[in-house]
């Protein structure tokens, strides 16, 4: 799949819409946001058990509502220590409707009393773009690190203050935003995924 030339994103979060915008800056496509038309933007459950389903949920929700190629990110951290958890239940991991300040918490609580070696964890995302007519093309990224117990920092989101991504020492949300594009889960993957569009042009 080319680059389409016009790209719905598939996402209400305001925090991943301005990451998006960010990394995807250079696409030579022209963007449709939920900002630009509340109204037609479906609310989409994630009710799958992967990213890839959940991301193709939105994207596809996203580009039959607008008749147009859509875009979604599906992502979420991975704790060794808890088996993985909490995964693509990250949003959901204190509730059903929880915060970002209380997902963190309860991560946080949920590893204390492990010691520094043991908390090591991975963000994951898979980026999907799906088309009005059912194409669709998927890309998948991680960015390795370790949760501290005590948040610093106040740029990125969601676990960003907990989170030191390998080879740093200061957590993702001390980085700037150009730092965090160039190791991120999503920076990652979305590269990838142009990578894709770029090759069949
Ligand atoms: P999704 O909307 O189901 O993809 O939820 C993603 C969730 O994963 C977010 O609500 C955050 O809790 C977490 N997450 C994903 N990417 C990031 C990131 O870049 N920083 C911090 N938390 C993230």
């Amino acid at each position: 799949m080319a680059f389409p030339p016009r790209i719905a994103v598939a996402s209400h979060n305001p925090h991943k819409l301005r990451e998006i915008a960010r990394i995807c800056a250079g696409w030579p496509v022209e963007w449709v946001t939920v900002r630009d038309d509340p109204q037609r933007f479906p609310e989409v459950e994630e009710t799958g058990d992967t990213y890839l389903e959940n991301a193709s949920l939105k994207a596809r929700a996203v580009a039959a509502a607008l008749d147009l190629p859509a875009l979604a990110d599906d992502s979420g951290i991975e704790v060794d220590a808890l088996g993985g958890a909490p995964g693509p239940r990250s949003a959901r991991y204190a509730g059903e409707h929880a915060t970002d300040e209380q997902n963190l918490k309860q991560l946080l609580r949920a590893l204390k009393g492990v010691p520094a070696g043991g908390r090591t964890a991975r963000y994951r995302c898979v980026a999907v773009l799906a088309t009005p007519d059912g194409d669709r093309i998927h890309a998948e990224a991680e960015c390795e690190g370790a949760l501290i117990g005590t948040p610093r920092g106040t740029a990125g989101f969601g676990y960003d203050p907990a989170f030191v991504p390998a080879g740093w020492d200061v957590t993702m949300a001390e980085l700037s935003d150009e730092q965090k594009d160039r190791i991120s889960h999503r920076g990652r993957a979305l590269r990838a995924l142009a990578e894709l569009m770029e090759r069949d042009p």
